[in-house]
């Protein structure tokens, strides 16, 4: 067996648990995991109240069943990307506030609220205006950590895959809706609702 283990020591002492090289690995290559995770909070309060408010806003959408499909897979998948970051802000050292007041507060997008004139397109309007806040959001992301933090970066990119698609779908949709217009996604409705293709984390507890 080779004497040269290169990477069997580093930057943190042997035993200690007050530092993680998983951070410390990213500093050393330029980036900040202390201002990552901030961001990384902020955006999945936003994922998280995004889950919530698109509840009410798919009720609202009764008697067109198939916005409401889309509709139930966007917000399900945002549910999903909730999931998939929340272990990311432990790893980085960060907790999520306790208080949900001041978790929803650190959203880093407008709540989508049920329109005060809920009309179909109206309604559409508001999840389009919210999905374009997400794309913004992951864009960010994955922008501060592409040379950094390859594990922050992959899940980004694959929450920012997701949500372009939902972009597209509310594009489409609100063309239709308010103009008339065929203004086509190129794609529809997931296998399963809210499949969240790329983004489904690993389970918690995975028993099978
Ligand atoms: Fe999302
Ligand atoms: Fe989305």
């Amino acid at each position: 067996m080779s004497e040269q283990k290169p990477h069997a020591s580093g930057g943190v002492e042997p035993g200690d648990t007050t530092k993680r090289v998983g951070m410390e690995i990213i500093r050393e290559r330029g980036g900040d995991p202390e201002a990552i995770r901030e961001k990384l909070i902020d955006a999945i309060a936003a994922e998280f109240s995004t889950y919530y408010y698109y509840t009410n806003l798919r009720m609202h959408l009764a008697g067109n069943e198939d916005y409401k499909e889309i509709t139930e897979d966007a917000r399900l998948e945002d549910r999903a990307h909730f999931e998939l970051v929340a272990p990311r802000v432990y790893e980085l050292d960060g907790k999520i506030p306790v208080d949900i007041g001041e978790f929803m507060y650190r959203a880093s997008c407008p709540h989508a609220e049920l329109p005060e004139d809920p009309t179909a397109e109206n309604i559409l309007e508001v999840l389009l205006e919210a999905e374009r806040c997400a794309i913004r959001t992951w864009s960010a992301v994955v922008d501060m950590t592409r040379d950094c933090d390859p594990r922050t970066f992959d899940m980004a990119q694959r929450i920012l895959q997701e949500e372009i698609d939902h972009e597209a779908w509310f594009v489409e949709l609100l063309s239709m809706e308010r103009d008339g217009e065929v203004n086509p996604a190129g794609h529809f409705v997931r296998g399963e609702p809210g499949d969240a293709p790329l983004s489904t984390n690993n389970r918690f507890n995975e028993s099978a």
